[in-house]
């Protein structure tokens, strides 16, 4: 890990600390929703900019090539972005800069996915244990791809450890706690509230209540337990900019 990468942590852990410890979860998002207020809401959807810039265009060469291997994946990969940024925000991170970085690893987080063959992707039967050993390589996958790309440095926490677990039963790494960088343990909770409230190709969409309780049965084994708390919070009192539908977010944003 980088030098930028490590104060970019600091960052983050030093503005969750101010918003959880020294305050209660009401008063963190009270104070997110102040500063929302003033923030550009374009800044939340990747595609409602213009890709001018090179950075741009690279990330949306990225996600072009999981749309034509996974447009499910895709959908998927652009409405976790969007929470993951909102989820951050009540965290206190309100640097455009590391939210862009945190916005860029979630849109990319499953990038790794496009080695993955479609019928293992789709696969409506149980998964043998090749398929899981295959499925559990892509954020070894995305690393590998995108620890190349300089700007994408300060991203790569969350393509890379979104599935590690609180409990240390993750991959690919089986970090434990705090170990586990903080933007990829907020990306662990959106990344499985999208997938189970969202119908799959191998199981329906489970309702928002039932995942809510899900997610609160696994504060402290699978998820770390204050992130767990607020992100239930939001969802419970609608307080984030979320469409659970099957439509893509591309047309819903036209
Ligand atoms: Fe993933």
């Amino acid at each position: 890990m980088g030098e930028g990468f490590t104060m970019n942590h600091k960052f983050v852990s030093l503005n969750f600390n101010n918003a959880t410890n020294g305050r209660n979860i009401k008063g963190a998002l009270v104070a997110f929703f102040l500063h929302k207020r003033n923030s550009a809401k374009d800044f939340l959807f990747f595609r409602s900019k213009n890709l001018a810039t090179p950075q741009a265009q690279v990330i949306d060469n990225w996600l072009q090539k999981l749309k034509q291997h996974s447009l499910e994946t895709y959908d998927h990969s652009l409405r976790v972005a969007q929470l993951t940024v909102q989820l951050a925000q009540t965290f206190g991170v309100y640097s455009k800069t590391q939210l862009a970085h945190i916005k860029n690893g979630a849109l990319l987080h499953d990038i790794g996915k496009i080695a993955i063959p479609q019928e293992i992707l789709t696969k409506e039967t149980t998964l043998t244990l090749d398929d899981r050993r295959m499925i559990e390589c892509h954020p070894s996958t995305a690393y590998e791809w995108l620890s190349p790309i300089a700007f994408l440095q300060p991203a790569l926490d969350i393509p890379h450890y979104h599935h590690e677990r609180w409990n240390g039963g993750g991959y690919p790494l089986g970090l434990a706690g705090e170990a586990i960088p903080l933007t990829a343990r907020i990306c662990a909770i959106t990344d499985y509230w999208d997938a189970l409230s969202n119908t799959r190709s191998y199981r329906s969409a489970i309702s928002k209540t039932d995942v809510l309780t899900l997610i609160q049965q696994q504060s402290g084994k699978l998820f770390d337990p204050n992130i767990t708390n607020l992100f239930c919070h939001m969802m419970q009192k609608n307080l984030v900019n979320y469409n659970s539908s099957n439509m893509p977010v591309q047309a819903r944003l036209a």
